[in-house]
């Protein structure tokens, strides 16, 4: 740690402060400002966090200006192309890459804790036709704590495993039967045969005694959506978990948490927005006019799934499904007028002045939206997906703010700007 310090000087008083720069092992220092408001009697003020660390992390790093992201030290491109979902699942839970027994141990796991109580299907029976999957897995995943309940006092590392694992491997399935319900579909239960992508998968195709064929390049392009989302440092649906862990709530009350921050448009929603965009473009002959909109400053239309808050050259993760994208079109023959209006705009976004200057490359929501589409899973399903994906990083954040000496319980300060205080009429 350095021991640098900045110095702040209050211009209303003339007193100066000292604060102790903290050094990032990769990136940018912070300022810390812990005492801030014991020193100098005035909060800071920063909506939504935009230069603010709430937390120290040794999870994974983001450089946007150089498009880099890496899970635990390793590349993102290392984990997806060499890697399976559930290697990053256990690097990120464990903090280390598993070897090939404990790979293995994993995934029997994952098989044997992938079934949920019968009584958790009496919940499912409770919702409305159509009711959204993201809001019946919110409350699928709340309820799990009811019949976990031991796991709200997590302090060995077998609990810790236990609780872990057991969320892991259950949420595809609990996902996959929010679908089923919410389109009146019968249930499919987990196949002790299959892996942990293909079983999801199957899980939400399958009819009972009906044998559906999932190609290799199917479960390729749904674990590597998963691996890609398994973790993206302090995001909204991240700091809703650690908001709750800080609390002491039970984790799976803050996966649940986790779930609703995720389901809002601004977050998890946005492939589905892609695809209802071009869906909503229709035919190539009506691209070039959306392109026109999408530059025209007095038109708040925009292109989905193009530009990103932290990525300003491009999301590696981006390049990477543009990959799988190419490989699952070319295998699985998929053409129709949607992905011709996606390859024409994507054509444009790439070449288009406008576009270029502004660094508005396709993002992960471009490209996830395509597979997913093409993978014929419904749109309503693509924030769930997120969840699957995200797991094992809410959970290795929850674990990395419970291993912490004290835990301070979340709690921003604001700028009152209301009333000052009214003398009540008599
Ligand atoms: N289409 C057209 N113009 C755009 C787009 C877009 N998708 N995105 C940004 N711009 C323009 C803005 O109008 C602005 O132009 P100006 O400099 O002439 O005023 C410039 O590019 C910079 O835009 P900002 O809004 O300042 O960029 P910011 O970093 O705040 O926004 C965001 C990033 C929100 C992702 C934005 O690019 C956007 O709305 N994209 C479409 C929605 C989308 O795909 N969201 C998913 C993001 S990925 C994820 O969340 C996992």
């Amino acid at each position: 740690m350095s021991k640098d310090t900045i110095t702040i000087t209050n211009n209303r008083n003339g007193k100066t402060y000292d604060f102790n720069i903290l050094d990032a092992s990769v990136g940018p220092s912070v300022v810390d400002i812990s005492t801030f408001y014991k020193e100098t009697g005035m909060f800071t003020y920063d909506e939504g966090y935009t230069s603010t660390a709430s937390c120290k992390s040794e999870i994974t790093y983001i450089d946007g200006g150089a498009g880099k992201l890496m899970y635990r030290g390793y590349d993102i491109a290392y984990m997806a192309k060499e890697k399976t979902f559930l290697d990053t699942a256990y690097l990120l839970v464990y903090g280390e890459l598993p070897t090939k027994d404990e790979l293995d141990n994993f995934a029997l796991e994952m098989q044997k804790r992938s079934f949920v109580h019968e009584g958790v299907k009496k919940l499912f029976d409770a919702f409305p036709d159509r009711a959204h999957p993201m809001a019946i897995l919110s409350a699928g995943v709340s309820a799990l704590s009811t019949f976990y309940y031991n796991h709200l006092e997590v302090n060995t590392p077998q609990e810790y495993k236990e609780m872990a694992n057991r969320i892991i491997a259950k949420i595809p399935t609990l996902a996959a039967f929010s679908y089923r319900y919410s389109n009146g579909l019968p249930i499919i239960y987990p196949d002790l045969n299959k892996g942990f992508t293909e079983n999801f998968l199957n899980m939400l195709r399958a009819y009972p005694h009906e044998y559906v064929e999932l190609k290799d390049i199917e479960i390729k392009a749904l674990d590597t959506i998963f691996t890609l989302h398994a973790d993206h440092e302090q995001n909204a649906s991240t700091t809703a978990v650690r908001n709750l862990a800080s609390t002491m709530a039970h984790p799976y009350a803050a996966i649940s948490a986790g779930i609703g921050a995720l389901w809002g448009r601004s977050h998890g929603g946005a492939n589905e927005s892609v695809i209802r965009q071009l869906e909503m473009i229709g035919t190539v002959d009506r691209v070039d006019e959306f392109i026109a909109k999408a530059k025209d400053k007095n038109d708040p239309f925009r292109l989905m799934g193009f530009g990103h808050r932290v990525y300003k050259n491009f999301d590696p993760r981006a390049t990477i499904l543009k990959e799988i994208r190419n490989e699952l079109m070319g295998e699985l023959g998929i053409s129709s007028e949607l992905v011709e209006v996606a390859n024409k705009i994507e054509k444009i976004a790439l070449s288009d002045e406008y576009f270029v200057s502004r660094g508005l490359y396709p993002n992960i929501d471009f490209y996830s939206g395509l597979i997913l589409q093409a993978l014929k899973i419904p749109k309503e399903m693509f924030a769930v997906i997120f969840v699957i994906g995200r797991t094992p990083g809410w959970i290795a954040q929850w674990s990395e703010l419970h291993q912490q000496k004290t835990i301070k319980i979340a709690r921003p300060r604001q700028l009152y700007v209301g009333p000052t205080e009214r003398t009540p009429k008599s």
